[in-house]
């Protein structure tokens, strides 16, 4: 399939060490992550703990604590960092003269099976 990019916003849209937050219809939300040197991170908005805002957590380094109970989750893979255990999906991100874009296959089809209830 070929690869296809939504243009989603700016880099200076989202917070420095914040998110902001990309609705899908009738699917979970993405989260799109900015860290302190401005590098883009997407993820599923969901925790792989207990199903947390992580748009609404804290970016240090390359991570995100979760809002909920604190785990902290690895932006580039969208895992939790040890002892704690579990990933969520994560969503390529290209960044191009200032503009953030998502594939449109991932967003379309990416962390379906976390549907909420
Ligand atoms: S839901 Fe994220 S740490 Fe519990």
């Amino acid at each position: 399939m070929t690869q296809q990019w939504k243009p989603i916003c700016q880099v200076d849209d989202i917070p420095v060490l914040g998110a902001r937050v990309v609705k899908r219809v009738d699917q979970p939300d993405v989260a799109v992550f900015r860290n302190s040197e401005d590098k883009i991170f997407a993820l599923l908005d969901k925790c792989p703990h207990k199903g947390g805002p992580l748009s609404q957590g804290i970016v240090f380094g390359e991570r995100v604590a979760c809002p909920l109970h604190n785990w902290n989750i690895e932006l580039g893979s969208g895992c939790a960092v040890a002892p704690d255990d579990g990933c969520t999906p994560k969503f390529s991100v290209k960044v191009e003269k200032g503009k953030v874009y998502l594939d449109v296959n991932e967003l379309t089809a990416l962390g379906l099976e976390a549907k909420a209830a």
